[in-house]
């Protein structure tokens, strides 16, 4: 077995002492990029049907290679496969074990190659079957989101800014606000496969290679658009790692900000939402708790996505061109990334078709603050020839008068309010009605209940 120079790093010819044990530790990727072996195993075949095509080896060493590859996908996959931390990583596991099943030949599946654009080749792969699966999780909540909107069009509730009253709104508007959000989420990852679509194989360490190779051929096969323009930036290039912790980001940030709101409606001070008792846990010390741990835990997640962003800038802020160990750690980020955002996306998902709108406390809270003051000055405008900046004084003063009479609104009588201006008729006590309010605002993007219909139709065709 000692003579096996396959049992031997790589480089073991030039560097005669094993590495620090310590850094073999600590250095090796093995444990992350293990995730890569799928794409490993397809870049590899690819290039060696290349490099047999263009007759750099011959068709029995491809075959060969192809075989052993085969193999090793098939135990990887059935868990037979034996990881040795000794080498680095995933890519150096899957040649060597190569060695061991063909023997010499499997020398031959490094030609033309380096590990740095093998690695790129795999992680782009990686990355572009990933978000394929984000954005199906991501159209799996759209759909939930759309179907509690759509059974509550006519669910009314406050508006609010500064978390204060502000005008009356439909329940199913505030949450196709969250369907935006993710649509445009849906987008940005779409249009980040645009741009990482070019095929890094056959740039070799840094400088290209001088066999004869064909980057077409490759490109083709793993379904690339065209091969990286220049050597030196593919391996140093990872601008699509940060695009993708960007797009996670903030998808992550408007699944926190959902949780934020829904943990607010939720709370004792709000009781504008139930959430059922899937979705909540309890106190160890407190028995009458509910408590919406599973949001705060959304909420919470969101942190790590923008440390990976962050961490990844870090990295790159710096580094000279080329490949630099400081790059290794982009797979650590983008599966930590990964992992937190499409279970985010589940538990959101969960969360949605676990909510009951308490329809009555929304309407107590929407009957108080005045929240119709602005359909009053729209009023005066309308109605009363004014320009909106008199029409809101004089709604202010209306306010104040009703706020001293400790009266809302709607109390007012019309002899009230034609004390402020002789012209209000008696039409003007409807527009403190919540839904007359809500469907007035018939503006294109705006809440009434004829909107919120066509644009739910809309929706649902786009999926
Ligand atoms: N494990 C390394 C990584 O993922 C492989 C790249 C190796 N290239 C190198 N020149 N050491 O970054």
């Amino acid at each position: 077995m000692t003579n096996n120079k396959n049992n031997k790093a790589i480089w073991n010819t030039r560097i005669k002492q094993k590495s620090s044990i310590l850094y073999q530790k600590a250095g090796s990727s093995l444990n992350i990029d293990k995730r890569l072996f799928k794409e490993d195993i397809l870049g590899s075949k690819a290039h060696v049907e290349m490099l047999f095509r263009q007759k750099i080896i011959s068709f029995k060493i491809k075959n060969k290679i192809i075989y052993g590859l085969d193999k090793i996908e098939k135990e990887i996959k059935n868990k037979k496969f034996i990881f040795k931390k000794e080498y680095e990583d995933i890519h150096i596991n899957i040649e060597k074990r190569l060695h061991e099943i063909i023997g010499e030949e499997a020398g031959y599946i490094h030609t033309a190659r380096s590990r740095n654009d093998q690695v790129i080749t795999d992680f782009k792969l990686w990355i572009k079957s990933s978000t394929k699966n984000l954005d199906f999780e991501i159209q799996n909540l759209i759909k939930s989101i759309i179907k509690l909107a759509e059974k509550n069009v006519e669910t009314i509730m406050p508006g609010f800014t500064h978390l204060k009253n502000a005008q009356p709104i439909s329940f199913a508007h505030y949450l196709l606000s969250f369907v935006e959000m993710f649509n445009r989420d849906r987008f940005r990852f779409n249009n980040n496969l645009e741009n990482l679509n070019e095929n890094p194989l056959g740039v070799g360490a840094l400088i290209g290679t001088s066999f004869n190779i064909d980057r077409n051929y490759t490109t083709k096969k793993l379904g690339f658009k065209k091969p990286t323009n220049n050597s030196v930036d593919t391996v140093s290039d990872r601008d699509f790692v940060l695009d993708f912790l960007f797009s996670s980001s903030v998808c992550a940030m408007h699944i926190s900000r959902i949780a934020e709101e829904l943990i607010i409606w939720n709370s004792d001070a709000f009781r504008l939402i139930s959430l059922s008792d899937q979705i909540v846990t309890g106190s160890s010390i407190m028995p009458q708790k509910k408590n919406p741990d599973l949001l705060e835990f959304l909420r919470g997640k969101t942190g790590s996505s923008y440390g990976n962003l962050f961490s990844m800038l870090t990295i790159l802020k710096g580094l000279p061109m080329s490949y630099f160990k400081d790059l290794q750690d982009d797979k650590q980020l983008v599966f930590s990334s990964y992992d937190n955002l499409i279970d985010s996306l589940k538990i959101l998902n969960e969360v949605i078709n676990n909510i009951t709108p308490n329809k009555k406390n929304m309407i107590k809270l929407a009957e108080t603050g005045f929240i119709t003051a602005t359909d009053l000055a729209d009023y005066l405008v309308k109605n009363c020839s004014m320009p909106f900046r008199d029409a809101y004084q004089k709604t202010a003063s209306i306010i104040n008068y009703a706020e001293k009479s400790k009266k809302e609104l709607k109390e007012l009588t019309l002899d009230e309010l034609k004390k402020f201006n002789p012209k209000f008729t008696s039409d003007v006590l409807s527009i403190f009605e919540l839904k007359n309010s809500i469907n007035s605002k018939k503006s294109f993007g705006g809440t009434s209940f004829s909107n919120i219909k066509k644009m739910i139709v809309k929706y649902k065709k786009n999926l």
